[in-house]
């Protein structure tokens, strides 16, 4: 799902279909707020957790405690906090660990979306790389690809036959490499803009 990220309430994290500011999507950077000082002792994962959360409310960052979650799983080498084992949250962090909990979270303030920040991001199955100004995969995108490959479940010789599709314009390249992940068979070309 492109919600990897499943969130502890279990819930579909909807911010990334409100109207106005995008959320975790969002591709409106601002100047850099101030960042709180790093902490002069030792911190947590959770106490870490806590102040940049509360750092992005005060600041008016969207999902404040999504966007620190994402970032310090990330450090700690998972995908959400529930991917973390619960010792580590309690354990202190290193002191380059703290440091690049700042420097990510920092990006963040200046509303960098996550997706870039974390430079990766799940579509489906697959999880892909992500780089500015590649475009980040929007979950409609998904739900797209269900619907190309129900489609062809209607008609199983359509899947089974040897067939070429054309994307122009393939961004991140995720929907050819989801369809190409379930549908071995089919070649797929790709156009890209060369300015990148
Ligand atoms: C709205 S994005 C869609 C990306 C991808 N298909 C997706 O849904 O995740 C449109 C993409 O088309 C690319 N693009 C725009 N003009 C193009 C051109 N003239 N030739 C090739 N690609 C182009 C953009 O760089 C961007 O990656």
């Amino acid at each position: 799902m492109w919600w990897r990220r499943t969130l502890s309430t279990g819930r579909r994290c909807l911010g990334c279909r409100r109207n106005g500011e995008k959320g975790i999507w969002s591709f409106h950077t601002r100047p850099i707020c101030s960042a709180p000082a790093l902490p002069a002792g030792r911190i947590t994962a959770l106490q870490a957790l806590d102040v940049w959360k509360r750092h992005f409310e005060e600041k008016g960052v969207t999902e404040p405690e999504h966007s620190s979650q994402y970032i310090i799983a990330h450090l700690l080498g998972a995908k959400t906090m529930e991917g973390v084992e619960p010792q580590r949250l309690t354990e202190f962090l290193s002191k380059e660990k703290t440091e690049q909990v700042w420097q990510l979270c920092t990006r963040r303030l200046s509303r960098m979306p996550l997706q870039y920040i974390i430079e990766e991001w799940d579509f489906r199955d697959l999880t892909l790389k992500m780089r500015p100004p590649v475009f980040i995969p929007r979950p409609e995108t998904e739900e797209l690809v269900e619907l190309v490959l129900t489609d062809l479940q209607k008609d199983p010789g359509a899947a089974e036959a040897h067939q070429t599709c054309l994307e122009v314009g393939c961004g991140s390249g995720a929907i050819s490499l989801s369809l190409l992940k379930s549908l071995p068979q089919v070649s797929f070309v790709v156009t890209v803009r060369n300015s990148f």
